[in-house]
């Protein structure tokens, strides 16, 4: 592990340096790595494997448009794609990146086919921390290891093709064989990750429950439809609106961040912007400081599981879900972003 200071902590963490690819072909020569799943995590960390050369097998439930994909990514079915059950029974890690609620439906079949000395994998703390709701309890004869990429599946995928990566978080759970963190670092170097750092299981969902809660989707949404909402009040026109709150921020401003921080980013704006956002950062921070206490609490307390595990396990939950992403798609706010986004000469272009 190399220690590296982040903003004055000393942390470990683990690139290819410290574990090359050779290294991770090495330990895991002898494994078949059961992918379960295959909606957004699954299809990223399974074709990232094979290509890197591992024994990748994928387990999906029959007749559904995840398994005719699997398919047409070059899964055979019978000999590299199999029923869910089939998959863990043939697989020494079992990937497990169903759904949590999914995590949920299908563990008292997937437990009975967990053999002694193999792995059981996730790429979230969810299921083993609130374990009283979801009843997911390993047997004490098997690894049970995590490798939690911070960011999407598709994005898993498009960065290991274009040659980047993206980080991951690891823990171990539990530790049958003493082989747990080298399986752990192998699999996690073989998805694409860039670097790994550790953390705990419930550390990991702690932190993502209230993140995707928080700044990088539901605050982000409420805090956009705000302004938005302010401007429109005040005979502001929906494209001037959406520019000023979104086409802005995603377009230009974002990128300076992501490039070299929030300072460097003010530093690129005009003096009247940096002194406002000096001055109103302060504001906004103390107003949303008590809804993340909120937040935190629920996430602590195993609120936010348990309504995440009632809405995701009701029959009609697609149909639920495709009514609540169409309000915001028919919004006028995100009907103002379509039409913004056609307008750029780039996809205007790609029109002629
Ligand atoms: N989304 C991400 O990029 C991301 C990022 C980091 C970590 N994670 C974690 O990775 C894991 C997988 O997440 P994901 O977003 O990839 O999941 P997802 O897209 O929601 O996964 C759906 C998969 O679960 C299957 N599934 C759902 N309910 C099922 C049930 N009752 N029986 C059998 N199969 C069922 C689906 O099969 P059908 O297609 O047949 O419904 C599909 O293969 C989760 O633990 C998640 O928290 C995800």
């Amino acid at each position: 592990m190399a220690q590296i200071e982040f903003g004055g902590v000393m942390e470990e963490v683990i690139t290819d340096e410290e574990f090359p690819l050779q290294k991770a072909r090495e330990v895991l020569k002898d494994e078949t790595i059961a992918v379960l799943g295959y909606g957004v995590q699954g299809p990223g960390q399974a074709k990232n494997m094979r290509d890197n050369g591992l024994n990748v097998i994928v387990g999906q439930r029959e007749n559904s448009r995840s398994w005719d994909r699997a398919a047409a990514d070059g899964f055979v079915p019978g000999k590299t794609l199999f029923p869910l059950v089939e998959a863990a029974q043939k697989g020494t890690i079992v990937q497990y990146l169903l759904s949590d609620a999914g995590q949920v439906a299908t563990w008292p079949q997937i437990k009975e086919c967990l053999n002694q000395g193999d792995a059981l994998y996730f790429s979230h703390g969810f299921s083993i921390t609130y374990k009283d709701q979801t009843g997911v309890i390993p047997p004490d004869y098997i690894d049970v290891i995590m490798v939690a990429p911070k960011g999407s599946g598709t994005t898993l995928r498009t960065n290991f093709v274009e040659g980047t990566g993206l980080n991951s978080s690891f823990a171990i759970f539990q530790d049958y064989t003493g082989r747990a963190k080298e399986r752990t670092l192998a699999v996690g170097i073989a998805i694409g990750s860039a670097y790994l750092f550790p953390t705990t299981f419930q550390k990991e969902v702690y932190s993502d429950l209230t993140g995707e809660r928080g700044v990088l989707m539901g605050c982000l949404a409420g805090v956009m439809e705000a302004q938005y909402n302010l401007l429109r009040k005040h005979g502001h026109t929906p494209s001037e609106a959406f520019n000023e709150t979104v086409e802005e921020l995603t377009q230009s401003l974002i990128l300076l961040v992501a490039e070299n921080g929030m300072d460097w980013m003010f530093a690129n704006c005009s003096a009247t912007a940096q002194r406002g956002a000096l001055d109103w950062a302060p504001r906004f921070r103390d107003a949303v400081a008590p809804v993340f206490d909120q937040l935190y609490e629920r996430v602590v307390s195993g609120a936010e599981t348990k309504r995440v595990l009632e809405a995701n396990s009701a029959p009609d939950y697609r149909e639920q879900l495709n009514k609540e992403l169409g309000v915001i798609r028919d919004s006028e706010m995100w009907r103002a972003g379509a039409a913004v986004r056609a307008l750029r000469p780039e996809n205007r272009k790609a029109k002629q």
